[in-house]
Order: structure tokens, then C-alpha cells, then sequence
């Protein structure tokens, strides 16, 4: 700095003697000339030697957020989805709910099935479970002991399982071992994971016209959805569920464009689990999904270790605890990038932290009966034990 300023004295000396010189009109303008680009020659090394190195820096750290930013350049939204219109009130028939979306009640319910490949979020589980307890006829899950990424897991429902007890007679349970291949893409693990679930759900015994959910454990259907789907006739054979999107717990409600949990009318040889886009056709308000809402902080180191896109922990600072909380305190970012959309009207909206609510009105149940041993889901306990 003092370098620079130096220099940038000497010129203007150096001008001085030029500039006070008498001299013709013609003279005085071209070492007035002279002098400019001498200044500019100078600004432009300064430039060189000092902004383009902070530059280059500022990519380094913020590479990721300027790619992000300029998403809607490269890549256009996908099609947007059938948005039907879901209605319920606890105090309205079923007959008149089926007939208000379009549909006819059946004489008996579907039997439904629910499906999910479990990482560690234990608590989460709880509340699906309790959830939707009434309408399953078999709750399938599937654990393995490497995660996608390929690290080792412990068996984390199996040593909980005792906590469960009372939908055993519920349960399909598989354990399947991790093929820890060193360097792979983590999408193979997880599409090797799906393929053992769907085996998992004949041995469960699923025939033709049953429901199937297929969702990760973080996404909840709200009961009152599935109870709806297994009593009307008529539905859609491949509907998926629009859910409210929240972060780290229910006080930090992101938005309500979480879609890809869905229900299947399962067709032997045809319904393959999947967790991407199935259909058109989407049920408005079904449920929440709540990610990264784990108890310890511990869990979400593991978890950001373990995310399939490994590539956003960047820094090894970011796996520090007292950031983690303050981040989660925050409603920022635990990566630190820019919302993923399509519009630049929609990442610039929702930059910086997200707001907090202070609603617990629609929420599940189980967490509203149990608050005290859930209080860190709800809004204004954001603070995590270690673990
Ligand atoms: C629901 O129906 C019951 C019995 O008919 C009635 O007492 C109650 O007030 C109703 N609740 C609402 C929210 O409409
Ligand atoms: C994972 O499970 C498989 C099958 O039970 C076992 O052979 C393997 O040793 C386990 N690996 C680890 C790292 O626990
Ligand atoms: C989500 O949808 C509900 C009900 O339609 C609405 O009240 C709420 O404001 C929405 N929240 C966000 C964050 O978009």
C-alpha cells in the first residue's frame, strides 16, 4: 500500500516539473497527455498486481456462488408440474373429500406401504412413524452400513429399534452391506440401495393396486393425505406430494416447493423406487419435509460428510461445532451458497438468512404431544446439544 501511494507522489512530481513548465497550447496538452497515461500506466500495474491476485481469491472462495448465481443463464426450469388442488377439514366426510377432488370413495381403503432407505435422522423416523401409523399396513426400511459416499455407518435403527416396539408387527426391516468402491459416484450407491428396497417391499408382501410411498425419511406425508389417496377411487396411478420445505426445524419454513416424495399405485414389474421425477401431477399441500433437522451437532457433521454432493464442504472450518450452531441460530447457510433456482428474481428473494416463523399450527401431532422431548424442532429452540 505505502508502495503505491509512494509512487503515485513521485508522478505527480514528476508532473508538476512537466505541467509547470510554460510552454505553447500544443506543448502544455500533449505532456498533459503524457502525464494522464503515465497515471493511467501506473493504475493499470496497481490494478494488475493488486485487484486481479483479490480476484482471483474472491472465485477461489466464492467460485460456487457466482456459478449459482448465474444458474438461470445456463439452465432453464423444469417443466413445471399439475398442481391439483387439495382439500381437508377434519369435520368433512370422506365421501364428500374424494367427490371434491374428482374422485369416488371406495367400499374398503387401499392398504398403503411405506418406504424409505434410513441414513441416521432417528428422530425424524418417530415422527413419521406416529404419523402416518394409522393408515400403514407395512412400514419397510432399509439400513446399510456405508453411506453413499461410501464411508461406514453404524447400524443406527437397529440399535434404536426397541423404541419402535409398538408398530413391530408393522415392520419389514433389512440390513444391507455397503460396497465401500473408493471414488465412485455416490448416485451409484444410492441406486444399488434402491434396487435392494424394492425387493425388500415383495418380500413385505406389496400386490397390485396397493399404495406405496416412496419419499425420504425426511419428507412427511400428513395422515390425513394418505388417508385420503387409500379411500378415493379413481386417483391418479403416480402422484407426487407438494410439501412444505423447512430447514434445521419447523422455525425456519423455506418454502413450499419440496416435490419429490410420491405415491405410487403399485404395478408389479412396472413401480421401481425412484426419488426423482415420476409424473406430472402434483397434491398441494401434503406434508412437510424437514432437512437437516437433526438433535446433535454431531449429526450434522456426519450428515454434511456424508450428503452425496461432498463437493459443498469445501473448507474444513465448516465442520466446525460452535459455526454449525451459529449457523443454525441463524437460518443461514451451513455451506454458505446461494439459493438453487431458476430466476434470478427468486435467488435474489431469498438471500440471507431465511425467516423465522413462529407458527406451530399445521405441524405433525407426535411433536406437539412429545414437545419436550422434541422442543429443538420447534420455533425459538434453536440451540443443539453436541452429541
Ligand atoms: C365439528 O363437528 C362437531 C360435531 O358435529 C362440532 O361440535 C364441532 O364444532 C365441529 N368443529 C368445527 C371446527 O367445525
Ligand atoms: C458391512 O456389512 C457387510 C454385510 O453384513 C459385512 O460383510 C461388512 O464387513 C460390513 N462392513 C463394515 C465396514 O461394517
Ligand atoms: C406455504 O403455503 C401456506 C399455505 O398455502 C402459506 O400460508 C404460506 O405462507 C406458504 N409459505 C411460504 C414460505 O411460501
Amino acid at each position: 500500500m505505502s508502495d503505491g501511494y509512494y509512487n503515485f507522489k513521485k508522478t505527480d512530481d514528476i508532473c508538476d516539473e512537466v505541467c509547470g513548465q510554460q510552454a505553447s497550447r500544443a506543448a502544455l496538452t500533449m505532456s498533459r497527455l503524457r502525464c494522464m497515461l503515465r497515471e493511467y500506466d501506473i493504475r493499470t500495474c496497481a490494478f494488475l498486481f493488486m485487484v486481479i491476485p483479490l480476484f482471483i481469491f474472491g472465485v477461489y472462495l466464492h467460485g460456487q456462488k457466482i456459478t449459482y448465481f448465474l444458474r438461470p443463464l445456463w439452465e432453464s426450469p423444469p417443466k413445471p408440474f399439475h398442481e391439483i388442488p387439495h382439500y381437508y377439514h377434519e369435520n368433512v366426510t370422506m365421501e364428500t373429500l374424494c367427490n371434491l377432488h374428482g374422485w369416488k370413495i371406495r367400499e374398503s381403503p387401499r392398504r398403503v406401504f411405506d418406504a424409505v432407505l434410513f441414513s441416521n435422522e432417528i428422530d425424524i423416523l418417530a415422527l413419521r412413524w406416529n404419523e402416518l401409523y394409522p393408515y400403514i399396513t407395512q412400514f419397510v426400511l432399509l439400513e446399510s452400513n456405508s453411506t453413499f459416499t461410501s464411508l461406514p455407518k453404524p447400524l443406527l435403527f437397529a440399535s434404536n429399534r426397541q423404541q419402535f416396539k409398538f408398530m413391530e408387527p408393522r415392520l419389514t426391516y433389512g440390513m444391507i452391506g455397503g460396497r465401500f468402491r473408493k471414488g465412485e459416484n455416490p448416485f451409484v450407491e444410492e441406486a444399488y440401495q434402491r434396487v435392494a428396497l424394492d425387493q425388500l417391499l415383495r418380500i413385505a408382501g406389496i400386490e397390485d393396486d396397493d399404495l406405496l410411498i416412496m419419499s425420504d425419511v425426511d419428507e412427511i406425508p400428513s395422515a390425513h393425505t394418505i388417508n385420503l389417496l387409500r379411500w378415493c377411487d379413481d386417483i391418479p396411478p403416480v402422484i407426487h406430494l407438494q410439501l412444505r420445505n423447512y430447514l434445521y426445524s419447523f422455525e425456519y419454513h423455506v418454502d413450499n416447493k419440496s416435490w419429490r416424495a410420491s405415491v405410487h399405485r403399485y404395478k408389479t414389474g412396472e413401480t421401481r423406487y425412484a426419488h426423482y421425477r415420476q409424473a406430472d401431477i402434483i397434491l398441494s399441500d401434503s406434508g412437510w419435509h424437514c432437512s437437516f433437522c437433526f438433535r446433535y451437532i454431531s449429526e450434522f457433521i456426519f450428515k454434511m460428510k456424508a450428503y452425496s454432493h461432498t463437493d459443498r464442504v469445501r473448507f474444513s472450518h465448516y465442520l466446525d461445532v460452535k459455526r454449525i450452531q451459529d449457523v443454525i441460530c441463524r437460518g443461514a447457510d451451513l455451506f454458505d451458497m446461494l439459493p438453487e433456482e431458476y430466476t434470478f428474481k427468486e435467488i435474489i428473494g431469498k438471500m440471507g438468512p431465511i425467516p423465522r416463523s413462529y407458527s406451530g399450527v399445521y405441524l405433525p401431532a407426535y411433536l406437539l404431544n412429545n414437545a419436550e422431548k422434541y422442543k429443538y424442532l420447534l420455533p425459538g429452540k434453536c440451540k443443539r446439544e453436541t452429541g
